[in-house]
């Protein structure tokens, strides 16, 4: 189940708008591309950004996220129709041979049930042709970035053309030792309806994401900091074995 800011579709159709600045999948789009990658599976597509996005450049792109929300906006986008949409996760995927999986935007962090995370990379490998790569970031917790999500440093306020005004902001509400639970509040000017989703996230070290990909068949070719962003992502560049 996929918490209700990615599944409600009030909070789904605002997505967008209110993650406005995605210079965070430039970093990606730069590897599928330095791969050579022609088949692309975006597991956690969401809103279907980055799928469209590499549709765009004449790739054969599978999007899929639990959130079915989320996949109504993205279907409904520009160039949408060139994707391949599909609600669910990557422990039910119809069987294909992709070149590289993506998770984007902490989609990773959001698999907290171990269960759940070692099914995902399961399922990822067997969509992987020989030689497949998987390309996702995780926040670094030495970082402890959640100790700026609250509702002073992250208020925003976004003009949306039909929707009006909306006010947004993070709370960081608990912390047990990897899990880390925030709730996320929307304020709508057009009805003053407040409409909040809480989630958890796990924060897993570099050494347990390396420990994690081994087991799953995953070599990991290289991991990127970018430390200098806000948020301290660990961008993990693994290829499949055999
Ligand atoms: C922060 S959003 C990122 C969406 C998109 N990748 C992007 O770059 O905008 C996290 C996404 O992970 C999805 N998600 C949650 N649990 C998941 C799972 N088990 N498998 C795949 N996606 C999942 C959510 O529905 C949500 O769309």
């Amino acid at each position: 189940m996929a918490d209700r800011h990615f599944e409600h579709p009030r909070l789904a159709a605002v997505y967008d708008v209110v993650n406005g600045d995605r210079s965070d999948l430039q970093l990606y789009e730069d590897i599928v591309i330095e791969l050579g990658a022609h088949r692309v599976l975006d597991v956690g597509c969401g809103t279907g950004t980055f799928a469209v996005r590499l549709a765009d450049r004449g790739m054969d792109v599978t999007g899929v996220d639990p959130a079915h929300a989320s996949v109504e906006v993205a279907r409904g986008k520009p160039g949408a129709e060139r994707v391949r949409w599909l609600v669910g996760d990557a422990t039910c995927l119809p069987p294909m041979r992709v070149d590289v999986a993506t998770m984007t935007a902490n989609v990773a962090q959001a698999i907290v049930d171990p269960s759940a995370w070692v099914s995902t990379l399961r399922g990822i490998h067997a969509s992987l042709g020989p030689g497949g790569h998987l390309l996702f970031e995780t926040r670094d917790p030495s970082r402890r970035v959640w100790q700026n999500w609250n509702r002073a440093a992250s208020h925003r306020t976004t003009e949306m053309p039909g929707i009006g005004t909306v006010e947004s902001w993070v709370d960081l509400t608990h912390v047990a030792g990897p899990l880390v639970t925030f709730r996320s509040t929307f304020v709508f000017s057009s009805d003053g309806a407040v409409m909040t989703s809480d989630s958890t996230l796990r924060f897993r070290t570099r050494e347990e994401v390396e420990v994690d990909l081994a087991a799953q068949g995953f070599v990991v070719e290289d991991v990127r900091s970018a430390l200098e962003g806000p948020e301290s992502e660990l961008v993990f560049v693994s290829r499949r074995s055999g």
